[in-house]
């Protein structure tokens, strides 16, 4: 058995063995319950869940831990959503699917009486953000040439993970927009930056440009010891960076939401591992860096192109190309950071590493730091591909993989099996070893692994089950095998421990 705490989901568990079951597995004495499938109604107007459920964020209701707003990302359209698209060209209908099944959800969930874990479709909050959704722009790039002028941007697409800020609103990262803005002829640079929504506030919508434009991940929030609000940020592409934003001002907490005006100003870095720097990715910066390079200065004239071009400005000021940065967390134990590099075949990192870094000073707003491979993929380890993260009380990270569903169960990837979900004590004797909680159904990858305040609940979304299918006859998952199923959907469950002894 390992862990601390009994009654937790982040207690006592036997860990298990990998699988290729189209199920999705848990130790002994857990169980799941579905409380949203891709599709699926979540209110009285009839909005529809998404589809490749990917973040999640729990917020309680009236400080309970059974029932509370449930936010999740939708990141991607599969066949399932869109139905087989010919010759690589969807039709008007397939187009409106695609824009109105991705960008998030917002449900609420509660547990029963019997402690099963469901959807409330009543509730008064329940929507979805999409890609019809209007935002206000903030920052650098708003209203500027690089935007056409625009000061808001029509919806939202590829949101993959996110975070929660400290005045308890989400962050939700746009990933891989290029292809769906491609698809609807939309203007390739109003996506790609870091949205913010209030889960009780339907009109408060944001893209904060001054956090850059660039395959966002995630977030991860703190404070520096000055009081300035610090935001850690991956840019999952192969060879690209990992950034920070400070803000100009300092976090006052008795402003409540009025602190977001924190992330329209303030400073982007990004880190240069060779020297354990922080590098500024201004307009000043990178305009040095060009002095000889006449073609790239009408690129760069404002701190918007540099934020929307952003990049190219971080590799001009000397940020430097990591392995596919996925999700960053802060340790809440000590403020160091943990970053997922899930892989990059460009140079034989086939099963990733998660990276610490220590800042100067244990201060999150220090400009220099020092790291270290924390825990490398492999058969050692266990695990490959390592992607979104969590912490729990008890120190440990909770870390999902993410094997491409076309690697999965063969070659160097065999004795992984499918994807999973792996604890790992970040302190102690067992610190790095990699512990599995939990097997994902076929082809799929669990994702937004999130705790209520009790950590007696865990949320996950399973994305993309049996995401290969090219016959909807012949599914290769009927995950979540509900009655009636006859194909896969995408979902989050929320996973609950028996009590114990
Ligand atoms: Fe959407 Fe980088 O995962
Ligand atoms: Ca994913
Ligand atoms: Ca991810
Ligand atoms: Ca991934």
């Amino acid at each position: 058995l390992f862990g601390f705490n009994t009654n937790r989901v982040s207690g006592y568990f036997e860990p298990i063995a990998p699988s290729s079951e189209d199920k999705l597995l848990l130790p002994k004495n857990f169980k799941y319950d579905v409380v949203a499938a891709f599709d699926d109604v979540i209110n009285a107007a009839g909005e529809r869940f998404g589809e490749g459920s990917d973040y999640n964020a729990y917020f309680p209701l009236e400080g309970s831990n059974v029932r509370g707003l449930l936010v999740t990302n939708h990141e991607y359209s599969t066949i399932f959503s869109l139905g087989p698209v010919k010759d690589g060209k969807m039709t008007k209908e397939q187009l409106h699917n695609n824009l109105y099944y991705q960008g998030m959800s917002v449900i609420e969930v509660y547990r029963d009486e019997k402690g099963v874990w469901k959807m409330d479709i009543n509730s008064s909050h329940a929507r979805r953000i999409n890609g019809y959704t209007k935002f206000d722009l903030t920052g650098p790039a708003k209203g500027g040439s690089a935007l056409g002028g625009a000061t808001t941007a029509v919806g939202t697409f590829a949101n993959c993970s996110g975070g929660v800020t400290l005045w308890n609103t989400v962050l939700s990262c746009e990933e891989n927009f290029a292809e769906t803005a491609a698809a609807s002829s939309l203007p390739e640079t109003h996506y790609g930056w870091v949205i913010e929504i209030d889960p009780f506030d339907k009109k408060y919508l944001k893209k904060h440009t001054a956090l850059g434009r660039f395959n966002h991940e995630n977030t991860a929030m703190g404070i520096a010891k000055d009081g300035r609000v610090v935001v850690y940020m991956g840019d999952d592409k192969k060879d690209a960076c990992v950034y920070k934003f400070i803000s100009k001002g300092q976090y006052n907490k008795s402003l409540g939401r009025g602190n977001s005006a924190l992330l329209e100003e303030g400073t982007l870095y990004v880190a240069n591992l060779k020297k354990g720097e922080w590098v500024p990715v201004t307009l000043e910066a990178v305009s040095k860096a060009i002095k000889d390079k006449p073609e790239l200065q009408k690129k760069f004239v404002t701190q918007g192109d540099v934020v929307t071009y952003c990049q190219e400005a971080a590799l001009l000021v000397g940020g430097t190309p990591t392995d596919r940065p996925e999700d960053i967390e802060i340790s809440p134990f000590d403020n160091t950071i943990f970053i997922c590099h899930t892989n990059n075949d460009n140079h034989g990192n086939i099963h990733g590493h998660i990276t610490r870094i220590f800042e100067g000073g244990s201060d999150l707003g220090s400009l220099t730091f020092d790291f270290e491979i924390f825990a490398a993929g492999g058969r050692q380890s266990g695990f490959s591909s390592p992607d979104n993260l969590a912490f729990d009380s008890n120190g440990h990270l909770w870390v999902v993989t993410d094997i491409s569903s076309s690697s999965q169960n063969k070659g160097v990837h065999k004795s992984f099996m499918n994807n999973g979900l792996f604890v790992i004590p970040t302190s102690g004797p067992d610190q790095a070893k990699a512990l599995q909680f939990a097997s994902a159904p076929v082809e799929s990858e669990l994702t937004g692994p999130f705790f209520t305040p009790d950590e007696q609940t865990l949320f996950l979304s399973i994305q993309h089950p049996g995401e290969n299918t090219t016959d909807l006859n012949k599914p290769t998952s009927r995950w979540p095998h509900r009655a009636g199923d006859s194909k896969a959907r995408s979902g989050v469950v929320a996973i609950s421990g028996f009590k114990l002894g």
